[in-house]
């Protein structure tokens, strides 16, 4: 327990933080490299590069700050992140590295203003948060581990099939190269993936949605190859049927409710579809009663995954029903005829669409920033409750509250 006394110090530089947090990280991971370069092995180059990390690490340290006497309270979040640390590897022997440096780095952007006092208050506080990770982390390290057919590390698989589902993204299904069995998982959990191209220094991690249901002898994940993305080129071009990759075991708290029975609506942005499929296929597969509206938002007919397959999937079963939006058809889509809405999702069509189902269904959303940003908004004109509204970052989780 920290004292009174510790708690009063921390809050009182909460307005500090909420000036320098972003400053402060950024030194933080600065330093943290040139001190353990090991550590390039799990961070993501790409994530630090846009300081996307640097804001939710100082965004989570100012919560914790913000809430330092009733930690209860952020719970949920530190399983959320506790989560995606378990799946990349991330273990207790790390904090202890990641306070001292974070320390040193509100000494080097504070200055004199960071007291021995207030370092002592942090130390104290950053342990006190550091335990609350530490402990949600080791039990989910146990229950990975400890599933039938789960793992607590990284395990070898073998990529069995690559298969094109569009101009930019392809699906790899991944068998363990052990032979033995795999955990199930949840629709919309994700499993990180570990590669090392050859031109690289470091091994790179990334985290990966589950693109169809559970209970198969694979997973599958389906990658957008990004310009300049150093794993998903190096998986779009180099990886071949037969090679190897690591994976963590499934993660991740962004899960289909298979309990209730109301009727689910999915949307998915571009490549965001691809934890919607596993909700779909799972929805179709284990649940054939339920009523499903699946909503897929993409650039064109040549960028948009799974087409066919939903199509046939909403032919086959009565209760799916689907919805293309094509930002920019081409002439081919107009003359297929292969969409119900040109250009973005708006409120009215929205409504059109899911509104009849709005009082009670379950919505999923998951895509880039902005999509879902405007999503969540449309969700909350329609009255949905908060409770209904599920989405799914991919890359450091953002604030989706109208900047
Ligand atoms: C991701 C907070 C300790 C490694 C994150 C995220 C947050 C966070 C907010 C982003 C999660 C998201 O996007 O959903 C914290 C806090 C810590 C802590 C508050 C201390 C109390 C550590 C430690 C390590 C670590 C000790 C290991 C050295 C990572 C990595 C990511 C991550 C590798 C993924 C993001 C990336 O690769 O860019 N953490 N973390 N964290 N954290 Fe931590």
């Amino acid at each position: 327990m920290l004292s009174k006394e510790t708690i009063s110090i921390i809050k009182s530089t909460v307005p500090v933080l909420e000036v320098h947090g972003t400053k402060i990280t950024t030194r933080f991971y600065q330093m943290l490299f040139e001190r353990h370069p090991e550590l390039l092995n799990i961070f993501n180059h790409a994530n630090q590069k846009q300081g996307r990390q640097q804001t939710a690490l100082a965004n989570s340290v100012y919560a914790a700050a913000v809430h330092i006497d009733r930690l209860e309270e952020i719970i949920p979040v530190v399983k959320q992140i506790g989560h995606k640390h378990r799946s990349l590897g991330v273990k207790a022997e790390h904090y202890p590295i990641v306070g001292e440096t974070l320390l040193d780095a509100m000494v080097d952007v504070l200055g004199d203003a960071a007291t021995d006092e207030i370092l002592a208050a942090w130390g104290e506080a950053y342990g006190v948060i550091a335990n609350a990770f530490i402990g949600v982390e080791k039990e989910m390290y146990e229950e990975a581990e400890n599933q039938d057919g789960g793992w607590a590390d990284f395990r070898e698989f073998v990529v069995a099939k690559k298969v094109v589902e569009s101009d930019v993204i392809t699906s790899f299904y991944l068998q363990p190269y052990d032979g033995g069995k795999i955990a199930e998982f949840k629709a919309g959990q994700y499993v990180t993936i570990k590669v090392k191209p050859e031109e690289s220094e470091y091994t790179h991690l990334r985290q990966y949605s589950l693109s169809d249901a559970s209970g198969k002898d694979y997973y599958r994940i389906s990658v957008k190859h990004e310009n300049d993305g150093v794993v998903s080129s190096y998986l779009h071009e180099k990886v071949v049927e037969g090679d190897k990759v690591e994976l963590t075991a499934p993660a991740g708290d962004f899960v289909l409710n298979t309990d209730s029975d109301k009727p689910v609506v999915l949307i998915g942005g571009g490549v965001g579809v691809t934890p919607m499929m596993s909700m779909l296929n799972t929805l179709v597969e284990a649940q054939p009663e339920r009523e499903v509206i699946f909503i897929h938002a993409a650039e064109n007919g040549a960028l948009q995954a799974f087409g066919e397959h939903v199509e046939e999937l909403a032919g086959a079963n009565r209760q799916v029903k689907n919805y293309v939006v094509y930002a920019n058809p081409t002439e081919a889509d107009v003359e297929r005829g292969a969409f119900d809405l040109k250009g973005l999702i708006d409120l009215k069509w929205l409504k059109a669409a899911a509104g009849d189902v709005a009082a009670e269904a379950d919505f999923y959303f998951c895509g880039p920033v902005p999509f879902m940003r405007v999503m969540k908004q449309y969700l909350a004109e329609m009255g949905v409750s908060d409770e209904h509204v599920h989405y799914e970052f991919f890359g450091p989780a953002a604030s989706l509250e109208a900047a």
